[in-house]
């Protein structure tokens, strides 16, 4: 999508070769613009899959997740990374383990939310090495709802977890595929 590869390249800054900063528009300060555009690119490219549930985690997942349930017209489920005493009823978890963060925790969602063979699109924000979007994955199953696509916006394509997820044959859109990232600019994925 060139406006967000555009955003990306001059409002997204490298820390350092492996984390791209973008919270002047994606995940801090959002632009509603751009997620506007980055749902309907979702919307229209997932369409013809009978999507019934758009879900995502948590927190910066849920400003492009927004715009794609309401252009598909279908409800978004967020997956919480935190449970509280008014989260209760019949609750389905995994654990993930984030790299980047080096931190653990239990994605849990209600399983009333996640209906029995209802048609699923997952989408995130970032893929680094898939442990969200594989937590994702059990969830559907354990809810043995069905996982249709998987829709992120930042792929960081030179770390492990585009490969992993297109061993399963699950549909993929990235909207930026970052090839690599350095002093000299952030190169994309063609
Ligand atoms: P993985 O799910 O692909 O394995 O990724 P990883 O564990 O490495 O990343 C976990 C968290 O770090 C996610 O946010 C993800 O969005 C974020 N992240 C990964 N790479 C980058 C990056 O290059 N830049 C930025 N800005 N974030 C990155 P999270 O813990 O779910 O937090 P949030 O959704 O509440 O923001």
């Amino acid at each position: 999508m060139k406006e967000l590869k555009e955003a990306i390249r001059t409002r997204g800054k490298a820390i350092n070769k492996d984390i791209l900063l973008v919270d002047s528009f994606l995940n801090h300060q959002v632009d509603p613009m751009l997620m506007h555009g980055v749902g309907e690119a979702f919307a229209d490219h997932f369409k013809d899959m009978n999507v019934e549930r758009v879900l995502t985690i948590e927190s910066s997942g849920i400003a492009p997740a927004a715009f794609t349930a309401y252009k598909l017209g279908v409800p978004l489920v967020i997956m919480k990374k935190q449970t509280s005493k008014i989260m209760t009823g019949n609750l389905i978890q995994t654990g993930v383990r984030s790299f980047t963060k080096g931190t653990e925790y239990q994605l849990t969602v209600k399983r009333d939310f996640l209906p029995e063979n209802s048609r699923v699109l997952f989408i995130d924000d970032f893929l680094a090495s898939g442990e969200a979007a594989f937590g994702a994955i059990n969830l559907v199953r354990e809810a043995k709802a069905e996982l249709c696509g998987i829709g992120i916006v930042v792929e960081k394509s030179f770390q492990s977890g585009r490969g992993r997820l297109d061993e399963l044959g699950i549909p993929i859109l990235s909207l930026a595929r970052v090839k690599s990232m350095g002093p000299d600019g952030i190169e994309f994925m063609e």
